[in-house]
């Protein structure tokens, strides 16, 4: 999956693994924050499922916890 960053995750907005991982590394925590800076999965809702898995791939990675979040400047819905 993260094999291949430049892989297209979202072929409907064009985006990029390499560019979810980037949302993510800069503080996004969550799909809805992902799609809110990236727009992946606002199309037809496909890849949200590949997109969630990123996420939780990031999270277990870096060990981030939603719910001790820090703010980044990411506003909640
Ligand atoms: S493929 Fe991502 S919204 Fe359609």
């Amino acid at each position: 999956m993260a094999n291949n960053p430049g892989r297209l995750v979202c072929l409907c907005n064009h985006v990029t693994a390499k560019e979810i991982i980037d949302v993510l590394r800069a503080g996004a925590l969550t799909v809805a924050e992902v799609q809110d800076f990236t727009s992946a999965g606002t199309g037809c809702s496909r890849c949200v499922r590949e997109i969630d898995a990123i996420v939780q791939n990031h999270l277990a990675t870096t060990k981030k916890d939603p719910q001790l979040r820090i703010d980044f400047g990411i506003k909640a819905d």
